[in-house]
C-alpha cells in the first residue's frame, strides 16, 4: 500500500513536472532551444564576446574596415560591439555602420545578429544632434516621475532611430559618496527615490515591448556597491557590509528587476576584497536566485581581464575568464580585442568552466535578441528616423532642466531680477556648453564643443536674449578655461556699470576617472573670482553648473542668491535665465546634502549619534549641519503645510496607513512644489535613521489656493535591514513628517512580518 501511494505520488510530480515544463516553454525559448542546439562552442563563446568599434573600424570616425569587421563577425562571430571610437556620429553614418555589421551577420552559417550598444545616459549621447537632458542628479532634483520617463522614452526612440536597441543605461548607484566623479550619473543619496526613478526609467525604455520602435533594453548599472568607494575615486576598493549594502545599495536594483530590466553591468571594482565580476554570492546567489534576475548579465570595460591584471585574485587571463564565467558573467565587454574568446574556449576543453553555464549565458543573450525583433529584422529600421530630433523634444528638454533648477539662496528676495537690470556675466562657465551639459555629451568626456548641436546655448547668450546686448557685459571667454574668465581685475573694472553681477562657477565635464579629486573644495582662481565679485559691493548671484557639490561654504555668506543648476542638458542656460529674471519659479528640491567642509559629509538619513554630538555632558545637535539639506530648494512663492492627519493611529499587520496634509500657496504667484514624506521609527533593533523619505508628490498650486494631499503607506514603507539580513518592520513607535510637521502613531506587527 505504502509502495503504491508512493508511486501514484510519484507520478503525479512527473506529470506535473512535464505539464509545467511543456507549458513554460515559450516561442522564444522554442527558437533559442532549437538554435542552441545547432551552435558549435566556438558559435556560442562568441555570442559572448562584445568588442568596441575601434577594433572593426578605421581611424575615421564612423568607417568600419570590411577586413577587420569579417574578421570579428565571420571569424570570431561575437555577439556584440558597443561605443564609438571617439565622438558621436550622425544618424545616417549610424545606419551605415549597422547595416555593414548586419551584412556580415547575415554572412555567418547561423546569420545570428550583433547587437549594438551604446551609452546614451541623459539623451542619446553617441548622436549628432541629438536632444540632451538633465544628468540623473538633475532627474532628481525635479522629483518629477513623469517627467523622468517622458525625458527617458525620447533618449530611447533617438537610440533607436539611429539603428541601436541596447542602452548602457540607467546608472542605479546612489550617490552618497560626493567625492566620486560618477555621482552626477547618480540620483543622490536617497534609496526611495533611486529606487523609485530608477524603475520608472527602466519601465520608460522598455514598457513599449522591445519590438517596438519606441523602446530599448535597458541596462542597470553598476552592480552592486560601485559608488561607495572608500576614498571616492573611480574604481577603487569598497568595504562593504551586509547590512548597509541590503539598506543602501541593493534597493534599486531590486526594483529594477521588478521593473523588468532585460540586462545588467556590473561594478568594475571589488566589493571586501572580491571583484565583483568574480563574486558569485553577487552574481549567481545574491542577484539571480534571490532577486530572480533572468536577463544579460555584461561585464564593464575590460573587467575580466582586470581580474587578473589589476585585482590579481586570478594568477592567469585564462583563470579570470574561468573564474567570472562561473560566477555568472554572461557577456564580457572585453572589448579592444578576442583575448576572452580564446581563452573561453580553452578553458571550456579543460573542463573549467562547465558546458552548462556557457548554454546558460548564450541563451539568455539569444532571448534578448528575439525580444528585441533582431531575428526578423537585425538592420536599421527606417521608421524609426521619424522620432529623431522632434521639435518638441527641445520644449520637454526645457521643462525637464527648469524643474530641475534648485534656488538655494534668495536674500532678501534678491532675485528675481528685473528685465531692465545691467548685469555683468561672469565666471568660467558663462560662455562654455561642456560645464552645462557634463558627461556623455557627444563624446565620453562631453568636453569638445564643436560636437554640440549649433543651436546650443550658453549662460551669457540666453542672459543676453533676454536683457539685450545693451545691457549685458562679460569678461569671459569662450570655453571653460579661458584665463580670462579668472581675471578678477578685470572683473573689477567691469562690475562698476552693473545693477548685479551673475557669477557662473562649477565644473567643466568630466566622466569616470578623469574627474577623480582629492577634496571637493571648490578651484581657488573661482573663490578668489567670487571675493572679488562681492567685494565689489554690487549683488552677486551665484551659479552653480557641477556635477557633484564642491564646497562654497567661504564665499556663500558674501552670494545674495544662489541657484543649483547642475548639469541639466540642452536647455539649462535657457532654464537659468528663466529662472533669474522671474520668467519661470523655480521648484527643484536638493537629492542631496550640500556639505559645509570634507570632515562633515552626513547623510540627511543620519543616526541618532550621527546627529546628536556629545559635548561634556551636553548633548548637542549639529551633527547634521550642511550647508544646505536634503530636500531644501526654494521658491518665488511660499507654501504653508497644516492639518497633518492620519487614517489610524494603531497600524496593524499589512494595513494601510492614509496621511493627509493641506498646502496653501501664501504668496502672490503660482507656483509649483513637491510634498515630501518622512518617517522615523522611534526604537528599533537595529539604530533607526531620524528620518527617511518614504513618499513624494508634486502639485502644482495657484496663489493663495489650497490643497489637501494624500499619501498611503504600509509597513513596507517604514522597513528596514535587521541583524539577521531581513528585511522587517518592529511593533513599536513612529512619526511620520511633513514640511514641519509630524504626528505619531503605532505599528503592531501581529506576527505577520
Ligand atoms: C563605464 C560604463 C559604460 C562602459 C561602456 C565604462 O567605462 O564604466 O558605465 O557603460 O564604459 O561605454
Amino acid at each position: 500500500m505504502k509502495s503504491l501511494l508512493f508511486l501514484t505520488f510519484a507520478m503525479a510530480i512527473c506529470t506535473a513536472t512535464h505539464a509545467q515544463t511543456k507549458k513554460n516553454v515559450s516561442p522564444t525559448d522554442k527558437k533559442v532551444n532549437e538554435l542552441l542546439a545547432k551552435m558549435t562552442l566556438e558559435e556560442k563563446v562568441g555570442q559572448m564576446t562584445q568588442v568596441t568599434l575601434g577594433v572593426v573600424g578605421t581611424k575615421t570616425d564612423g568607417e568600419l574596415d570590411p577586413v577587420a569587421l569579417k574578421k570579428a563577425v565571420a571569424d570570431y562571430k561575437v555577439g556584440s560591439i558597443l561605443n564609438v571610437t571617439n565622438h558621436a556620429l550622425t544618424v545616417q553614418q549610424w545606419h551605415q555602420l549597422l547595416t555593414k555589421i548586419a551584412d556580415e551577420a547575415k554572412n555567418t552559417r547561423l546569420k545570428i545578429p550583433v547587437i549594438y550598444g551604446l551609452d546614451g545616459i541623459h539623451g542619446q549621447t553617441y548622436t549628432l544632434e541629438s536632444t540632451l537632458f538633465p544628468q540623473n542628479i538633475a532627474m532628481a532634483a525635479s522629483r518629477n516621475m513623469e517627467l523622468a520617463k517622458a525625458v527617458t522614452k525620447v533618449a530611447a526612440k533617438e537610440l533607436r532611430a539611429s539603428g541601436v536597441r541596447w542602452n548602457f543605461a540607467p546608472v542605479l548607484d546612489i550617490g552618497r559618496q560626493p567625492l566620486w566623479s560618477r555621482f552626477p550619473e547618480t540620483y543622490g543619496e536617497d534609496v526611495f527615490m533611486g529606487k523609485t526613478m530608477g524603475a520608472a526609467v527602466i519601465k520608460a525604455y522598455e514598457e513599449d515591448g522591445l519590438q517596438n520602435t519606441t523602446a530599448v533594453a535597458s541596462c542597470m548599472k553598476h552592480y552592486l556597491g560601485y559608488s561607495a568607494s572608500r576614498t571616492g575615486k573611480d574604481r577603487t576598493p569598497i568595504y562593504l557590509p551586509d547590512i548597509e549594502m541590503r539598506e543602501y545599495y541593493l534597493p534599486q536594483f531590486r526594483e529594477a528587476v521588478k521593473a523588468g530590466a532585460s540586462t545588467l553591468m556590473v561594478n568594475s571594482s571589488e566589493i571586501n576584497g572580491v571583484p565583483v565580476h568574480a563574486s558569485k554570492y553577487l552574481l549567481t546567489d545574491l542577484l539571480r536566485k534571490e532577486l530572480g534576475f533572468e536577463g544579460v548579465i555584461v561585464t564593464d570595460w575590460e573587467d575580466i581581464k582586470r581580474v587578473h591584471e589589476r585585482h590579481n585574485v586570478a594568477a592567469t587571463p585564462r583563470e579570470a575568464v574561468a573564474i567570472c564565467v562561473n560566477a555568472g558573467i554572461d557577456m564580457s565587454m572585453v572589448p579592444t580585442d578576442f583575448s576572452f574568446y580564446d581563452l573561453l574556449i580553452e578553458a571550456v576543453k579543460r573542463k573549467e568552466v562547465p558546458m552548462s553555464r556557457i548554454d546558460d549565458a548564450v541563451k539568455r543573450i539569444l532571448v534578448l535578441k528575439f525580444k528585441l525583433g533582431l531575428f526578423d529584422n537585425p538592420y536599421p529600421e527606417k521608421e524609426a528616423v521619424a522620432n529623431f530630433g522632434k521639435p518638441e523634444y527641445q520644449s520637454l528638454a526645457l521643462e525637464a532642466a527648469s524643474e530641475a533648477m534648485t534656488l538655494l539662496k534668495n536674500e532678501n528676495n534678491v532675485l528675481p531680477l528685473s528685465k531692465n537690470a545691467k548685469v555683468l556675466v561672469a565666471g568660467p562657465a558663462a560662455q562654455s556648453l561642456s560645464a552645462l551639459n557634463g558627461c556623455w555629451s557627444y563624446t565620453w568626456q562631453g568636453k569638445e564643443e564643436q560636437w554640440y548641436p549649433a543651436d546650443s546655448k550658453t549662460i551669457l547668450q540666453t542672459i543676453t536674449a533676454k536683457l539685450g546686448a545693451a545691457n549685458v557685459l562679460t569678461t569671459t571667454g569662450k570655453g571653460f578655461d579661458s584665463p580670462m574668465n579668472y581675471d578678477a581685475a578685470v572683473l573689477t573694472a567691469a562690475a562698476a556699470n552693473v545693477d548685479a553681477i551673475i557669477l557662473c562657477l562649477g565644473e567643466n565635464a568630466y566622466a569616470e576617472s578623469p574627474g577623480n579629486i582629492a577634496d571637493l573644495a571648490l578651484d581657488e582662481n573661482q573663490v578668489a573670482l567670487a571675493k572679488a565679485a562681492a567685494a565689489t559691493g554690487k549683488p552677486v548671484i551665484l551659479v552653480l553648473t557641477e556635477g557633484r557639490p564642491r564646497f562654497i561654504t567661504g564665499i556663500e555668506p558674501s552670494m545674495k542668491g544662489i541657484l543649483m543648476a547642475y548639469w541639466s542638458g540642452k536647455k539649462t542656460g535657457e532654464a537659468i535665465a528663466d529662472v533669474l529674471f522671474g520668467d519661470y519659479n523655480p521648484n527643484g528640491k536638493l537629492p542631496f546634502s550640500y556639505p559645509r567642509s570634507m570632515g562633515e559629509v552626513v547623510m540627511y538619513d543620519r543616526k541618532p549619534t550621527e546627529e546628536t554630538r556629545e559635548i561634556f555632558n551636553d548633548d548637542v545637535h549639529t551633527g547634521y549641519n550642511p550647508l544646505f539639506a536634503f530636500g531644501h530648494g526654494l521658491s518665488y512663492t511660499s507654501f504653508e503645510y497644516s492639518d497633518i492627519k492620519l487614517s489610524t493611529l494603531q497600524l496593524k499587520g499589512n494595513e494601510n496607513l492614509t496621511i493627509t496634509v493641506k498646502i496653501k500657496n501664501t504668496g502672490a504667484r503660482d507656483g509649483r512644489h513637491t510634498v515630501e514624506l518622512y518617517s522615523r521609527d522611534m526604537y528599533a533593533s537595529i539604530t533607526p535613521s531620524i528620518k527617511r523619505l518614504r513618499a513624494f508628490q508634486k502639485i502644482d498650486l495657484k496663489a493663495g489656493e489650497t490643497k489637501t494631499v494624500a499619501f498611503r503607506i504600509n509597513k513596507n514603507d517604514l522597513a528596514f535591514v535587521n541583524a539577521q539580513l531581513k528585511t522587517v518592520t518592529e511593533t513599536g513607535d513612529f512619526k511620520v513628517m511633513i514640511g514641519g510637521l509630524s504626528a505619531a502613531f503605532k505599528y503592531t506587527s501581529q506576527g505577520v512580518n
